[in-house]
């Protein structure tokens, strides 16, 4: 094998197991330990935990590998595994089924494999660099839409932000006749468009561990999606993200500017 697939064949594994250990915590409210790292900015006990297992699997694996998480930070590596042990930390906390482990693997910077998995609706994204997605072992593909009065938009905020950055985009997206949602998981947000479950994501700043499973995914599923990673502090600082089905790209992108 080599190392990549063997590295994706591992990370398969290892998210299922993190999915299961997150999953023991969902079911069990009064173990979730919620704190708040700042205003709806939300921590349980299982994000810490869920990502402290990651290291240690990685660790025992390939110890050369470095990894860098929502909670314990890090920073670039030739082999960098990117981790956001919750991604929809706040549907978590409130026991909404919408969140997922994200696993994203880069080599020499570039993403090569990514692992999204929503344990309480057992849905499994898996995407290797040129060779295709899955959901639940089905190949992925986004929708064919193409009039932005028939789509359906997910516009991203959170208050890293200034407000009317996220109210003109939602405004915009009205104004074009499109629907408009906010699921609350980036990284869900844009495997749903990978998916087909909707038409774009967007989202003015995100965070590298938001996004580094879903762009593999959707490049492999044949969406639009932005280099995240073509600025070198995107890892550390975050970027804007947009993810679109191919027929709305053009406009998405123009009422977005990204
Ligand atoms: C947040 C979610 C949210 C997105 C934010 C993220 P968290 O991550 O993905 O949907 O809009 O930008 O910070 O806190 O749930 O891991």
């Amino acid at each position: 094998m080599t190392e990549l697939a063997l590295r994706f064949a591992a990370a398969q594994t290892i998210i299922r197991e993190l999915g299961a250990f997150a999953l023991g915590y969902f079911n069990d409210r009064d173990a979730l330990g919620i704190t708040m790292k700042g205003a709806q900015d939300w921590l349980t006990v299982a994000d810490g935990k869920v990502e402290a297992l990651f290291r240690q699997r990685i660790a025992e694996l390939f110890p050369g590998d470095g990894v860098m998480g929502e909670e314990q930070g890090g920073g670039a590596s030739d082999r960098l595994w990117i981790i956001d042990p919750i991604d929809g930390t706040a549907n978590f906390a409130h026991g909404d089924r919408q969140w997922c482990v994200s696993i994203g693997f880069l080599r020499n910077g570039v993403p090569e494999l990514g692992l999204i998995y929503a344990p309480a609706m057992d849905e499994l994204y898996l995407a290797r660099r040129g060779h295709g997605a899955t959901m639940n072992g089905k190949a992925m593909a986004p929708a064919d839409t193409t009039a932005m009065n028939r789509a359906t938009l997910e516009i991203g905020w959170s208050n890293r932000r200034p407000l009317d950055d996220y109210l003109t985009l939602v405004r915009a997206a009205y104004g074009l006749g499109a629907n408009v949602k906010r699921g609350a998981s980036g990284a869900l947000g844009i495997a749903h468009v990978a998916l087909g479950r909707t038409d774009g994501y967007v989202e003015v700043h995100i965070n590298s561990w938001d996004v580094a499973a879903g762009v593999v995914i959707a490049a492999e599923a044949g969406a639009v999606i932005n280099d995240f990673f073509a600025s070198p502090d995107a890892l550390t600082e975050g970027n804007p993200i947009l993810c679109a089905a191919p027929g709305i790209a053009a406009d998405f992108r123009a009422l977005a500017r990204i």
